[in-house]
C-alpha cells in the first residue's frame, strides 16, 4: 500500500551548492568500524546520536534514582533506512557494485551520509543525516535516489522506494503516549509524543519527571513507500524530528523547517558549521604527511564541539547541562559515564572550549554556578561546610557516582578546587572581569570554604593535610596528602581570595583564614631524590593508574622547577600500560616544556595513535585491546592541549591583578611542518597564532584598552594596542599582558 505518492519536482543537486569539503575534513570508508560503537557521534549541544545507534539523548535530560541516574535514552527514529523495490521485491547487497557503498563523515559541513550504487539497476542513493546546528530542535534525514542510466533501461527500473526506521528496543527511561497519531491529513497534524522519565534523581532537588515532546514530520510507524514513477530522474525525501520540553517550541520548530525548502534548510546547516570552522577555531597541520593527524585534529574538535550549544539559534536554548566523557550522544551504559559530568569537564575539555570561544566555555561554567545549591547540600551532606562539587553530577547537581565505586565520591575531592582553577584558568585568557565576580566569586569562595572544613591542621607544626583522599591515580584510595590535590587546592584559596578582594569583598577575617590553610597545606617533596611523592607514604616504583603529580607543571603551573622533570622521569616508568590517552598527552605537554623536549614526541603519538579508530577517527577511552568508552572526548581534550600548548608553548595565567600569556619555545610534533591556529583569543583580541621548529608568531589586536605590554629578560616593553611577535628558537620566554 502506498502511503504517500510524490509527483516530479526538480531539485537542483545539493552537492552542487555545497562548498567542496578538502581531505583534513573528510572522513571516508567503504567499510564501517566492526564495532558500531565507533560510528561517529553527531549533537547540536540539545540533541545527540551515535549514527547506526540505539539511541536520541537531550542535554540535561536524566533518568534513575541517584547514582543510578543515567542520560534517558529516546529510541532512535531517526535511525531510516531507504530500500529501492518494486512489485517482487527489494534490491539486495548483491545489487550494489563492489565496494558500492560509500560512508562520509563531512566535518566541515557537519553532516553524515552513505552512498549507495546499485550497478544494475543504474541508481545512486545518497542518505544523509544530521542535527541541525541552526534548527537546533530538528534532527534530520533525508534521501536522494537518482538514476544514471539512460532512460531506455528504465523499463526494470524500481518502482518505489521504501523506508524503514529502525529505533533499537522500546526505551525503558520514558514513559511515552501518543497525543496524536499523524493519521489525518491536515496540514499541521504531526504525530506527537510525549514522553516522561520513570525515575527521579533525587526528589529534594528534582520534584517532578522531566517530560519532553516529539513530533514526526511524519509517522513512519510503518514502512513509507514512495512512488518513483520511471520517467522521473530523481526522487527526493525528508524526515525531521524535533524534540523539547516544550511542546509549542518543538511544534515551532517543525513548522518553521517545513517552510524552507530541503536546499536552504541544508545551507542554513552548513553554512552554520562552515562559520564556526572559518570564524570561530580551526587548526590546519602543514606538512606532507600530515593528513592523518589534520584529521584526527579536525575531527577531534568536531566531535567536541557537538555536545556544545549551538550559540546561534532558531529558539532560544535550554540551560546547558555540561560536558560528559562521551558527550551528548551518548550515556545510556556505564562505560559512556552514564552521561555524567566528572573533573573532565573543567580540566580536560574545557581549556580547549575555551579556545573555540569564551562563550562555550561560559556555558560549560554556567552549569557549575546552577548547580551551586546542590554543591551545598553534598557539602552539608557529608559533614562539611561551603560548597563541595559531586564528582559526578547530572540533573540535580547532586552526588549521583556510580553505587559501584562510592569511595571516589568519598575521597576524590580535587574535583571542587579543579573547577576554581579552572574559573582562574579561564579568567586568565578571557580577562571577564564582571564574570569573575558574577559567576566565578561565588563559586570560588564556597569550594574555599569547604577546603577549610575538609582540612585537617596541626596547630603545633603548622602544617594541614587532606586526609584520606584520592587523587587523579584511582588506583590509591585513601592516602594523606595527594600532592595533586593538595596543589590545587592552593591555587583555589589564593584565587577566592584574590577574587573576593577584587570583586570589593571585604570580609578579611575569611580571606585570612583560606590564606592560612593555602600557606600551611603539605606539598610533599623527598628533598634527597627531588621528586613528590605522589601522597603520603608513595614508595619508589609503586605503578600509578594515570597522569596524577606530573601535572603539577602543565596545567597548573605549580612547579616547573627541576623537581618536575624528576617526577616526569620517575612517574614516566610507572604509569600503567592501560592508562587513559590523555595520561600520555600530559606526558608530551609537559616534557614539552623542559629540556628533554625531544621526548614529547613518543608520548604525543601514543597519546593517540592506539585511541582513535581509523574510520571516522572516533577516540576510545583505552588502548586498542582494552574495554572501553567510545567518543572519549576528555582524551581529544588531552591530545589537543598537548597540540596547542604542548607544542605551541603557549599557556594562561594570572599573576596578580594581571593576567599573563605564556609564550616559550615551540615544537613540531612528527610528520608536521607548520601549525596554524585561527584563532587564539586574549581578552578582546582574537589572535593568529602560527608555529613551527623554529618559531612561533602570535598577532593580536585589541578592540579596546590602552594597549599591551611584554615582559622578557626582566624587560618591559609596551607594545600598543596590537602586536606582531616572533619567539624564535632559544629565546627566553615572553610574558604578555593586558595594560590596565
Ligand atoms: C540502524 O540502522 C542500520 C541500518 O541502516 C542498522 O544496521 C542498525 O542495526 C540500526 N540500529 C538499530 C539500533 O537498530
Ligand atoms: C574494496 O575496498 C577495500 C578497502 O576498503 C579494498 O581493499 C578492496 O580492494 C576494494 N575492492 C575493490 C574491488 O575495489
Ligand atoms: C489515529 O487517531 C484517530 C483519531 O483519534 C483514530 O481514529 C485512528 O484510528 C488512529 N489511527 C491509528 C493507526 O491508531
Ligand atoms: C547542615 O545543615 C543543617 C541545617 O542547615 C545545619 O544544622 C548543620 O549544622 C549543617 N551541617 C554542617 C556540617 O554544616
Ligand atoms: C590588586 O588589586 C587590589 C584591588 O583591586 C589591590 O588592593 C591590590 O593591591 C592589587 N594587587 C597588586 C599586586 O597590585
Ligand atoms: C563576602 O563573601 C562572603 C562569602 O561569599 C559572604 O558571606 C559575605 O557576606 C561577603 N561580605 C561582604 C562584606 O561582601
Ligand atoms: C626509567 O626507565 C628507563 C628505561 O628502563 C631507565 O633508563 C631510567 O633510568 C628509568 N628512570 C627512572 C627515573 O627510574
Ligand atoms: C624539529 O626539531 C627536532 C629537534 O630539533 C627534530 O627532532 C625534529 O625532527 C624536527 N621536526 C621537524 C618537522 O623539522
Ligand atoms: C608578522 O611577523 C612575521 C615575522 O616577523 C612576518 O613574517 C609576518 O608577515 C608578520 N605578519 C603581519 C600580519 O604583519
Amino acid at each position: 500500500m502506498l502511503k504517500r505518492i510524490l509527483f516530479v519536482v526538480s531539485f537542483v543537486l545539493l552537492k552542487g551548492c555545497l562548498a567542496e569539503t578538502t581531505d583534513a575534513y573528510l572522513l571516508k570508508t567503504f567499510s564501517l568500524p566492526s564495532d558500531l560503537n565507533f560510528m561517529p557521534t553527531l549533537g547540536n549541544g540539545h540533541l545527540g546520536y551515535t549514527i547506526y545507534g540505539d539511541a536520541i539523548f537531550m542535554n540535561g535530560v536524566y533518568n534513575g534514582p541517584g547514582g543510578n541516574s543515567k542520560r534517558a535514552r529516546i529510541p532512535n527514529w531517526l535511525n531510516i533506512s531507504t530500500e529501492l523495490c518494486d512489485r517482487f521485491g527489494c534490491a539486495s547487497a548483491e545489487d550494489v557494485e563492489v565496494n558500492g557503498t560509500s560512508y562520509e563523515m563531512d566535518l566541515r559541513n557537519g553532516y553524515f551520509r552513505s552512498l549507495t550504487a546499485y550497478k544494475s539497476l543504474g541508481i545512486t542513493v545518497e542518505q544523509r543525516t544530521y542535527p541541525h546546528k541552526y534548527y537546533n530542535r530538528a534532527l534530520v534525514y533525508e534521501v536522494v535516489a537518482s538514476r544514471r542510466t539512460s532512460s531506455s533501461s528504465r523499463v526494470n527500473s524500481p518502482q518505489f522506494l521504501k523506508l524503514t526506521q529502525h529505533p533499537g528496543t522500546s526505551s525503558n527511561a520514558f514513559e511515552f503516549v501518543v497525543l496524536n497519531n499523524g493519521s489525518s491529513t491536515s496540514s499541521g497534524d504531526f504525530r506527537t509524543l510525549r514522553g516522561r522519565t520513570e525515575v527521579l534523581e533525587f526528589e529534594k532537588f528534582q520534584p517532578d519527571p522531566q517530560e519532553i515532546f516529539i513530533l514526526f514530520s511524519e509517522s513512519l510507524e510503518q514502512p513509507l513507500q514512495l512512488e518513483w514513477p520511471a520517467w522521473q530522474s530523481e526522487l527526493r525525501h525528508r524526515i525531521i524530528i524535533t524534540i523539547d520540553r516544550q511542546e509549542s517550541v518543538a511544534r515551532k520548530e517543525l513548522e518553521d523547517v517545513l517552510q524552507l525548502d530541503p536546499k536552504s534548510f541544508l545551507q542554513k546547516h552548513t553554512d552554520s558549521w562552515n562559520s564556526f570552522w572559518d570564524r570561530e577555531f580551526s587548526i590546519e597541520l602543514r606538512g606532507d604527511d600530515a593528513l592523518e593527524l589534520s584529521q584526527i585534529v579536525n575531527a577531534g574538535i568536531f566531535y567536541l564541539v557537538s555536545s556544545l550549544p549551538s550559540l546561534n539559534t532558531n529558539q532560544q536554548n535550554e540551560p546547558f547541562y555540561g560536558l560528559s566523557p562521551t558527550g551528548l550522544g551518548r550515556g545510556n551504559l556505564e562505560a559512556d559515564y552514564q552521561g555524567h559530568n566528572f573533573w573532565d569537564t573543567e580540566i580536560w575539555m574545557l581549556p580547549i572550549v575555551t579556545q573555540f570561544g569564551f562563550q562555550y566555555a561560559k556555558e560549560v561554567l554556567d552549569y557549575r554556578f546552577r548547580k551551586l545549591e546542590g554543591a551545598r547540600y553534598n557539602a552539608n551532606a557529608t559533614g562539611f561546610k561551603g560548597a563541595r562539587f559531586p564528582w559526578e553530577s547530572a540533573y540535580t547537581g547532586t552526588e549521583v557516582t556510580n553505587p559501584c565505586c562510592p569511595e571516589v565520591a568519598q575521597q576524590e575531592i580535587h574535583i571542587s578546587p579543579d573547577i576554581s582553577f579552572a574559573m582562574q584558568k579561564f579568567f586568565a585568557q578571557s580577562e571577564d572581569y564582571v564574570w569573575t565576580c558574577e559567576t566565578a566569586w561565588p563559586i570560588a569562595a564556597e569550594v574555599a570554604e569547604f577546603l577549610v572544613s575538609r582540612a585537617t591542621c596541626e596547630e603545633k607544626q603548622n602544617l594541614c593535610h587532606f586526609l584520606n583522599i584520592m587523587g587523579p591515580d584511582e588506583d590509591h584510595p585513601d592516602v594523606n596528602d595527594n600532592v595533586y590535590t593538595n596543589a590545587v587546592a592552593k591555587i583555589a584559596l589564593e584565587f577566592a581570595e584574590w577574587a573576593g578582594q577584587m570583586c570589593g569583598n571585604t570580609s578579611t577575617k575569611l580571606f585570612e583564614k583560606w590564606r592560612q590553610l593555602s600557606d600551611r597545606l603539605v606539598i610533599l617533596k623527598d628533598d634527597e631524590l627531588n621528586y613528590h611523592p605522589q601522597h603520603l607514604g608513595y614508595t619508589l616504583n609503586t605503578i600509578v593508574k594515570q597522569a596524577d603529580t606530573i601535572l603539577l607543571g602543565f596545567p597548573l603551573r605549580f612547579d616547573t622547577s627541576s623537581t618536575h622533570l624528576n617526577d616526569l622521569h620517575i612517574y614516566a616508568n610507572v604509569t600503567r600500560e592501560s592508562g587513559p590517552a590523555m595520561t600520555w598527552s600530559m606526558f608530551a605537554a609537559n616534557y614539552l616544556g623542559t629540556s628533554e623536549d625531544w621526548r614529547a614526541h613518543d608520548y604525543f603519538e601514543r597519546g593517540y595513535k592506539s585511541y582513535v579508530r581509523p574510520e571516522f577517527k572516533v577516540w576510545s577511552e583505552t588502548p586498542l585491546g582494552y574495554e572501553g568508552s567510545a567518543n572519549f572526548l576528555t582524551g581529544i581534550g588531552g591530545f589537543l592541549q598537548a597540540l596547542i600548548f604542548g607544542y605551541g608553548g603557549l599557556d594562561f595565567g594570572r599573576d596578580g591583578n594581571k593576567t599573563v600569556m605564556f609564550r616559550s619555545q615551540a615544537s613540531m610534533p612528527p610528520n608536521v611542518n607548520e601549525v596554524h591556529v585561527n584563532y587564539i583569543r586574549y581578552g578582546d583580541s582574537k589572535c593568529r597564532f602560527i608555529f613551527s621548529n623554529l618559531s612561533s608568531e602570535m598577532q593580536c589586536s585589541m578592540q579596546s584598552g590602552p594597549g599591551f605590554e611584554m615582559v622578557q629578560n626582566q624587560k618591559r616593553t609596551m607594545l600598543g594596542k596590537s602586536f606582531n611577535l616572533t619567539h624564535v628558537r632559544g629565546d627566553s620566554p615572553q610574558h604578555i599582558s593586558i595594560v590596565r
